[in-house]
């Protein structure tokens, strides 16, 4: 039977609970600064196939396991002195590593899909961080929507998404990122960035020089993840849209269209667009619209994340899916 839902505000009591919940293997949703994420003890195999479950995911694409500390995190994988570098410079943030699973990590095979890496997250939100330190275990967590459906930046979306699949969510507001954490494998040689996100190709390769793009290069690694279709309205996307057409919604970027629906950024600033980018999907998506037409954004800084998720949004979706 489906426990009912409860959405709570975090409290020391409440953090209790929920730390509790999840020790006991069940699973909770909760606020990242990227996206809220639905959470499950990611050394427990029933607790992550009760992820996948509530989810509906198709397959089981390896999840990223959350940490509260470096020393959390070095006991699930080997950090060179690479990874140690890029971990002291954007932990607790929104940048995930993959890196070579230690065996003895305790993670479950189902959350890794058996692979030998296991990707890595130290959030920054305070309750994330909480949560976490409080269950004394790493968190297995994916976005907390139902598989291919727009990211949650908001409790709200979490409980229109989930409903009753998830028995608690903690309202920790808005999301100030807005989209998910950027993925950078770390395993080979070259370092790949596998999904672009919250931290900026830009600012990796600061410090680590040349970084791939998974999405350029047909020898890199992929991010097993990274289905095409993903992140998609009920309603068509159509990109690159200089105006609306009939019956269109328009999502516009930077000043001076005044016929738009919604903006994602008034000023033309990425890092506002990415905060509402989610946000504003799910409010356009509505029956009174034939299709949703988004104008350009900038291919640069986190406006590279921002057109991956609109990319996908607009992809052809899979015969049958809604
Ligand atoms: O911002 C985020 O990262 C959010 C919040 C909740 O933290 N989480 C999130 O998790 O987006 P998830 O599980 O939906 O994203 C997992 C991504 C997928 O693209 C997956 O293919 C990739 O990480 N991934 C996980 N393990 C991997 C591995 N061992 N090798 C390569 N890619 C991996
Ligand atoms: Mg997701």
């Amino acid at each position: 039977m489906l426990r009912p839902m409860k959405i709570e505000t975090p409290s020391p009591a409440s953090l209790t609970h929920a730390a509790e919940l999840l020790r006991g293997g069940a699973l909770v949703a909760f606020p990242t600064e990227t996206v809220y994420g639905l959470g499950g003890d990611a050394t427990n195999d029933l607790a992550v196939a009760a992820i996948f479950a509530a989810k509906g995911r198709p397959s089981f694409n390896p999840l990223i396991v959350h940490v509260a500390s470096l020393a959390q995190a070095e006991s699930i994988a080997f950090f060179d002195a690479r990874a140690q570098r890029i971990a002291a410079t954007f932990w607790p943030g929104p940048l995930t590593l993959v890196l070579p699973r230690r065996p003895e990590g305790g993670i479950s095979l189902l959350a890794t899909a058996g692979l030998s890496s296991v990707a890595l997250r130290w959030p920054a939100h305070p309750v994330a961080a909480s949560l976490i330190a409080a269950a004394g275990r790493p968190i297995a967590a994916p976005s907390a929507n139902r598989s291919g459906q727009i990211s949650p930046t908001n409790a709200q979306h979490v409980a229109d998404s989930l409903g009753e699949r998830v028995p608690l969510i903690l309202d920790g507001g808005p999301c100030a990122v807005g989209v998910e954490s950027s993925v950078l494998d770390l395993s080979g040689e070259a370092p790949v960035l596998l999904r672009p996100g919250g931290v900026t190709r830009e600012e990796l390769e600061i410090h680590l020089g040349p970084v791939l793009l998974a999405l350029d290069s047909p020898d890199a690694p992929k991010s097993p993840g990274q289905l095409l279709s993903h992140y998609a309205p009920r309603l068509p996307v159509r990109l690159n849209a200089l105006s609306a057409e009939h019956g269109e919604a328009l999502l516009a970027f930077g000043p001076g269209s005044p016929n738009a629906t919604a903006n994602l950024s008034p000023s033309g600033d990425l890092r506002e667009a990415a905060a509402h980018l989610f946000a504003l999907l799910h409010q356009l998506d509505q029956p009174g619209y034939t299709g949703i037409a988004v104008m350009p954004i900038p291919d640069e800084g986190l406006g590279l994340a921002i057109n991956d998720r609109l990319t996908r949004a607009a992809a052809p979706r899979p015969l049958g899916s809604k």
